[in-house]
């Protein structure tokens, strides 16, 4: 009798535990068969964009921390980079930028997020480039002049080599450094460009170049990880207020980028699935919203990282909030003391060609979730890599239904930029991941419209 009953206790706990990690952001499913996707409604004066950062798209970007890695084999035989590909000439949209320009008019989309090439503009320390600073002015320029707002991003995962070996964001000395730099090039634009993001995905950079070690510096070491994540968060920060104060500080709109992958359990029902989740959405998504609410940053895992930082300026660091958001990862637990966990894409839902499903109700949970922060946003990416351009059509119109909804229901979304404009340097997936509305060949140069972007042309023209 007495079994039973412990049994029967357990067996509550149990299921008490499950639905307390289920309730918090439970996994949505909507119906989709029942919904009309062409029922979008859109604020009056709603910015539509695309995106690119700098590394990804300009070439000869030779002199940054992703030169130097992709250099460079893992020393075991196997690429860096899927391929064994180098950014090299990438889009070569240094040069091609009025090309580029006339893509976005011919989209309709009437904003540009883009980043600046930190080590163009300053290749030595202290020594800033006026050919390359005057680049970015001209740039910005004929965007004006097309009718496209520019939104720059300061610091998009690359930073000059200079910087790389002095340690990088994982000292905390060096972010004065990067102060300096924005300070120079908000002193140079920040009279045309009212749009800024700080930095692009905190979270991403510290997990694939400290945790995993796939992207430069390579390296596998938690605490570093949430080091790295803590001086970033603090450099946003500093970035945010030196800003302000700085003529036009007054008059544009500072925010950071916030990348939202949801860790669902990929068995609902499993305890370990929802532990896994749970740590991972606290580490990488709860903590950095925290930040911004109370001035703390703390993560935990044990025996991996502990960082407990507080800095009560961060409360009022951000005029707007920027969402990139793709898809959830569903988590399985794993019994292995290196690697507890692994993603599984749920075979349910369409795949992209990324490691990631395409999952539209994870974007609007990511906008209600950020919209604990009580800030406006600006979704900065979203989009999909589809080689065969047979699921792109489905995604934007799916993600923009996401989106609208979201809206519908009280969400404050005043823009949103499709990632990418062009084909790019996908990172460690080198030249193999189709992101881009227009489709490049590497060979010449040649951009095409893909067919699939002609849905978000479309529901551009049909909202602007
Ligand atoms: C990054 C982009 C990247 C995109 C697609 C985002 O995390 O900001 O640089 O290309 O995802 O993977």
């Amino acid at each position: 009798m007495d079994f039973i009953f412990s049994l029967l206790f357990l067996g509550i706990i149990y299921v008490l535990l499950i639905i307390y990690f289920r309730s918090r952001d439970p996994e949505l499913h909507w119906n989709w068969a029942r919904l009309n996707v062409d029922d979008l409604s859109f604020p009056e004066g709603f910015i539509w964009g695309a995106a690119t950062a700098a590394h990804q798209v300009e070439g000869a970007c030779d002199n940054n921390n992703w030169h130097a890695w992709e250099q460079g084999g893992d020393g075991d035989g196997r690429d860096r980079i899927r391929g064994g590909a180098v950014s090299g000439a990438a889009c070569e949209h240094w040069t091609r930028y009025p090309e580029d320009i006339r893509l976005m008019s011919n989209l309709g989309i009437r904003a540009y997020r883009f980043s600046l090439e930190w080590s163009k503009i300053e290749p030595e320390e202290g020594k800033f480039n006026q050919a390359a600073l005057d680049h970015y002015s001209v740039v910005v320029d004929a965007l004006l002049t097309a009718g496209i707002e520019p939104m720059i991003t300061l610091y998009h995962f690359t930073h000059p080599i200079w910087f790389m070996k002095k340690g990088g964001f994982e000292k905390l000395e060096n972010v004065a450094f990067f102060q300096r730099f924005c300070e120079k090039v908000f002193n140079e634009y920040s009279d045309r460009v009212k749009k800024w993001c700080t930095i692009n995905e905190i979270e991403v950079e510290a997990t694939q170049s400290y945790f995993k070690g796939d992207w430069p510096p390579g390296k596998q070491d938690g605490q570093i990880m949430g080091k790295v994540m803590q001086h970033l968060l603090e450099a946003h920060v500093r970035v945010y207020r030196a800003l302000k104060i700085l003529p036009n500080g007054d008059k544009v709109e500072i925010g950071l980028v916030k990348n939202i992958f949801q860790f669902d359990p990929w068995r609902p029902w499993h305890l370990a699935d929802n532990l896994a989740g749970r740590l991972l959405n606290r580490v990488f998504n709860d903590s950095i919203i925290d930040f911004f609410t109370t001035g703390r940053f703390k993560i935990f895992i044990p025996g991996l990282v502990t960082v407990d930082h507080f800095n009560s300026q961060a409360l009022h660091s951000n005029d707007f909030i920027g969402l990139n958001y793709y898809s959830h990862l569903p988590v399985k637990f794993k019994w292995d003391r290196n690697d507890f966990f692994e993603f599984r894409a749920r075979p349910t839902e369409i795949p992209t060609d990324m490691e990631y499903s395409i999952y539209p109700e994870g974007f609007y949970r990511a906008l209600k979730q950020i919209g604990k922060l009580g800030l406006p946003i600006y979704v900065t990416e979203n989009g999909i890599a589809d080689f065969q351009d047979d699921r792109r059509k489905h995604y934007i119109r799916r993600y923009l239904y996401a989106l609208s909804r979201a809206i519908s229901t009280g969400s404050d979304v005043r823009g949103y930029y499709y990632w990418s404009l062009l084909d790019n340097f996908e990172w460690a997936e080198g030249y193999e991941m189709k992101f881009g509305l227009y489709q490049i060949d590497f060979n010449t140069q040649k951009r095409v419209l893909r067919d699939g972007a002609v849905a978000y042309q479309e529901i551009i023209a049909r909202h602007d």
